[in-house]
């Protein structure tokens, strides 16, 4: 069954303890607020994760991600983070090839496809993220670019291992913006990517990956966006870091 995700990556912002009260917030409105079919993933920075842990193992509904890895297993990479620390401490899913890290990191297809390999070994769940910058867009050529991204980083695995996969569509020009795609761009793009993954692996694997779309998602807009047929939950960011605004989007389904 393709699982309903609202997962808040927050990227560079808060404090330990802000991270902390963000994470107690959003626990306790969880805990009565929402249903339980949504699965809600946090992403903190990495020196959050194994508190932030503490504050949500014993609930069912919250689970926890890193926003990146390195793609080696350990060794002299000063400032890395390997996927076994962080299943070491039960971190389960990891954002892998955000926009900005393949802008300002310069993270290649190449590069993230090893960044999955890792991921999976570790047994860690990816949030494979994709999408156009506004050139791109205007251009034309965007579902074709988001495609080969696909392939380049995804393409090499098994059936098995794409089956744990989750994609999430963040078209650039739409992040941190305020400019949200409207719903019939998400749905449009999503549909081809299911479209392209079911080319690949049959249209059962497609049916049942998990896409989320990313970019200016808030409480206003995330009720249209969600009740898209190909739209499976969202990657958040700016309000994620607001827990009223977080859940509310969480119960946009
Ligand atoms: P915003 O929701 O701030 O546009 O960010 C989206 C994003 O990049 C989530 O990964």
């Amino acid at each position: 069954m393709r699982q309903k995700i609202v997962a808040g990556n927050w990227k560079m912002n808060n404090t330990l303890d802000e991270g902390l009260k963000l994470t107690t917030e959003i626990a306790n409105m969880v805990a009565d607020e929402v249903r339980g079919d949504v699965r809600v993933i946090l992403a903190p920075p990495f020196i959050h994760l194994s508190q932030v842990k503490s504050l949500i193992k014993d609930t069912d509904k919250l689970f926890l991600s890193a926003q990146n890895c390195n793609e080696n297993e350990s060794g002299a990479y000063t400032g890395e983070v390997s996927t076994s620390m962080l299943s070491s401490i039960e971190v389960e899913y990891v954002i892998i090839g955000h926009s900005e890290r393949r802008e300002y990191f310069n993270e290649s297809n190449e590069q993230l496809a090893k960044k999955i390999d890792a991921t999976l070994s570790e047994g860690l769940l990816p949030i494979f993220c994709c999408g156009e910058s506004l050139e791109v867009r205007e251009s034309g050529d965007f579902i074709s670019f988001i495609c080969n991204q696909i392939n380049e980083s995804l393409f090499h695995l098994s059936t098995e291992q794409f089956s744990k996969v989750v994609i999430a569509y963040e078209p650039i020009w739409a992040i941190g913006t305020g400019k949200t795609a409207s719903s019939e761009q998400a749905q449009d793009v999503h549909a081809e990517i299911r479209k392209y993954v079911a080319s690949k692996y049959g249209d059962k694997i497609a049916d049942e990956t998990t896409i989320l779309y990313g970019g200016s998602a808030k409480p206003a807009n995330a009720p249209e966006l969600f009740a898209c047929p190909d739209v499976d939950g969202g990657l958040i960011g700016g309000a994620s870091l607001k827990s009223r605004d977080f859940v509310d989007i969480v119960k946009s389904f």
